[in-house]
């Protein structure tokens, strides 16, 4: 794995230089979601509770994950205190630097790596979980990611990813206005979305091609959850009304396994 600035693909370097800048906006939400207790997870842009979704698996027990874009890195203190040996890779030092500072207050040690989650310097399947909430599976490109969670995962290994909805992004107009009722942009060709208001690089699929690409990469498909929040839910992000994400998925989850060794 290179580290080196200049190696990195556009879009890493971009979205390092935005999230390096956005980290201090995320402190907040990173110390509240360490502070929720196993059973108490919540998910996404409008606090899903773990108990409605059933994200994780159900024995976590004595298992080696990853987490893709960790950022402040709850998902992985989730992932501890179920009894996973979590590791945490992320491409900002901003957001890294948040996450160390928890561990310290809540005494709970992994490792964080910070790099490209498209090349994670572990050795081929060393893990049997790989999770990403809004972290490489949509800031990452697909078509380097999967392959390279594909090869960390070992025979049985389970990969869970939450991204935002495909409907959605074909109906936002940027990161800071709420979505339409319109399709604004086709979804024949969609991958790399670049928004208006800043300089980050994002990444979608239609679902067809999610499935292409992970059967293509050794995966059964296992799942797509459409999340829907409660009435009454809130969220501080600009980008979806309650009243959109009631009608259609804001966000949804894709379970993926690699077929147990024969
Ligand atoms: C929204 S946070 C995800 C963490 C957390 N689950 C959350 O929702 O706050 C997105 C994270 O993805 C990280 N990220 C972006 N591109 C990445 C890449 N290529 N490799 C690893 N992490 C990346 C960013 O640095 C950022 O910390």
């Amino acid at each position: 794995m290179s580290n080196v600035v200049d190696d990195l693909p556009d879009y890493v370097r971009r979205n390092r230089t935005e999230w390096d800048s956005w980290a201090v906006d995320f402190v907040g939400n990173g110390e509240r979601s360490w502070r929720l207790a196993s059973g108490e997870e919540k998910w996404g842009i409008w606090d899903i509770p773990e108990a409605d979704l059933h994200l994780l698996p159900d024995d976590l027990d004595g298992l080696d994950a990853i987490e893709l874009g960790c950022g402040t890195a709850y998902v992985s203190a989730w992932l501890a205190r179920r009894g996973a040996r979590p590791v945490g890779i992320d491409n900002s030092e901003g957001q890294l630097a948040t996450a160390r500072r928890l561990q310290q207050e809540h005494g709970i040690q992994f490792p964080l790596i910070h790099g490209n989650a498209e090349h994670v310097p572990y050795p081929s399947g060393s893990f049997d979980v790989a999770i990403s909430e809004y972290g490489a599976s949509i800031w990452a490109d697909p078509y380097r990611w999967i392959p390279e969670a594909s090869r960390l995962l070992r025979p049985g290994g389970r990969l869970i990813f939450l991204v935002n909805g495909l409907l959605l992004m074909l109906a936002m107009p940027d990161a800071e206005r709420p979505a339409t009722h319109h399709l604004l942009r086709p979804l024949f060709g969609l991958h790399r979305l670049e928004w208006s208001d800043d300089d980050s690089v994002n990444f979608h699929l239609a679902h067809g091609e999610w499935i292409r690409l992970l059967r293509a990469n050794g995966f059964q498909v296992e799942d797509l959850l459409e999340l829907r929040p409660a009435e009454g839910a809130t969220t501080e992000f600009p980008f979806v009304t309650l009243e959109w994400a009631r009608q259609w998925p804001s966000e949804e989850v894709w379970k993926a396994r690699k077929p147990p060794s024969s």
